[in-house]
């Protein structure tokens, strides 16, 4: 089978899989942590970003926000804090959530809170306001290319008693136009990511679409150092790269292809508005927050606020290795929104000269 299909049935297997059994644990006692696990802050900074993006729409009264990957409704839940005394007080908030036991923990987090939930973005009504997520593009199933010859085959799962194996497809991927590599070296590709892009543009009437994740641009992926490709399991914050062994009972993720994200959003119909890593994003985005502690006094609560703050800005820590992308729809900016005002011109993510990544 292909990558992606064990990958599918590893992760989210309503019985066995590693999301949908229960078994995955975010936060310093799990598997991994995120930005979210860092504390409140992450979530207080996306809300004044929303609020300017609102702003930016002309306030409309109808805004909707959707976050999809949500884990256990910890950001949402953090967002709706934040915004409490706003004019986005009273914004409708959806989850995009398939799994019943994430729904539960989430309903749990989120019981101060009016939300509404629905199994995938197919299921939308026609909106306006922003899809949003955070680490959900990485958990997306993707599959293993490897290099031989100049040319490149797929890595195929085969099962036998022994157990899962990797065997390379003898056939040779001509509809994967990547550029040659030395032998053995390895990529990961998300085919169906456009699928999600798509079912969210569709319904996006007028908006915007922010995804936080780690990863970088293609030809960063392509670099002679990396031949080993990023795939990478978690399980009680201890890391391997053997996906194959046993399945269910660990994370399976790859650093987002940023490039190839740009493109598949692009041909789905949203506009590429900023790329930028989580460092200069928070510089540019969290002045809001900054001003609003300039009034309270130098207490716990307030350097612990800091302290996050730094965790998520450092370089060394989650700097630079996340990143933020924004698409709009119907809603160009003049100017950039303030997490990008310190981003680079991205438009070199779309540039039809660098071989383009999606199958
Ligand atoms: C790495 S976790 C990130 C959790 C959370 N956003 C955070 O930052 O702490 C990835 C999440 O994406 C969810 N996910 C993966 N594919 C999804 C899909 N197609 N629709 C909704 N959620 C999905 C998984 O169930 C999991 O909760």
């Amino acid at each position: 089978m292909h990558f992606s299909r064990f990958m599918e049935l590893a992760l989210y297997d309503q019985l066995d899989g590693y999301y949908a059994s229960n078994r995955a644990s975010v936060g310093k006692e799990g598997d991994f942590f995120t930005s979210v696990s860092v504390g409140p802050v992450f979530g207080a900074v996306l809300a004044s970003q929303f609020l300017e993006m609102w702003d930016r729409l002309g306030q409309p009264p109808d805004f909707q926000l959707i976050e999809q990957g949500g884990n256990d409704g910890r950001l949402a839940c953090d967002i709706l804090n934040a915004l409490a005394d706003t004019p986005l007080a009273c914004a409708r908030l959806t989850l995009i959530e398939p799994l019943a036991h994430l729904r539960e923990k989430q309903s749990a987090t989120l019981s101060d809170h009016d939300v509404r939930w629905i199994e995938g973005p197919e299921k939308l009504e026609g909106f306006q306001g922003i899809h949003f997520s955070n680490e959900l593009f990485d958990a997306l199933p993707f599959d293993i290319l490897e290099a031989r010859s100049g040319l490149w085959h797929e890595l195929l799962v085969h099962a036998d008693d022994e157990g899962f194996h990797f065997n390379r497809s003898c056939q040779t991927l001509a509809d994967v136009p990547l550029p040659p590599r030395p032998d053995g070296f390895q990529v990961e590709i998300r085919r169906h990511q456009r699928e999600l892009l798509q079912a969210v543009s569709n319904r996006l009437q007028r908006g915007f679409l922010l995804a936080i994740d780690y990863g970088m641009t293609h030809a960063e992926l392509l670099a002679p150092h990396r031949s080993g490709g990023t795939l990478a399991c978690y399980a009680r914050h201890q890391r391997d790269a053997a996906p194959l062994e046993n399945p269910g009972e660990k994370d399976i993720t790859a650093h987002v292809d940023f490039t190839a994200l740009a493109r598949d959003a692009t041909a789905c119909g949203l506009h590429l508005e900023g790329y930028t890593d989580q460092h200069h994003f928070l510089v540019g985005a969290s002045t809001p927050l900054l001003k609003s502690l300039e009034a309270l006094p130098l207490t716990r609560s307030t350097l612990k606020i800091l302290r996050s703050l730094r965790t998520l800005l450092h370089p060394e820590t989650m700097g630079t290795q996340f990143k933020s992308i924004l698409f709009s729809k119907n809603a160009a900016l003049a100017k950039p929104l303030s997490g990008f005002q310190h981003a680079k011109n991205s438009d070199y993510l779309l540039d039809q000269r660098h071989a383009p990544i999606s199958a």
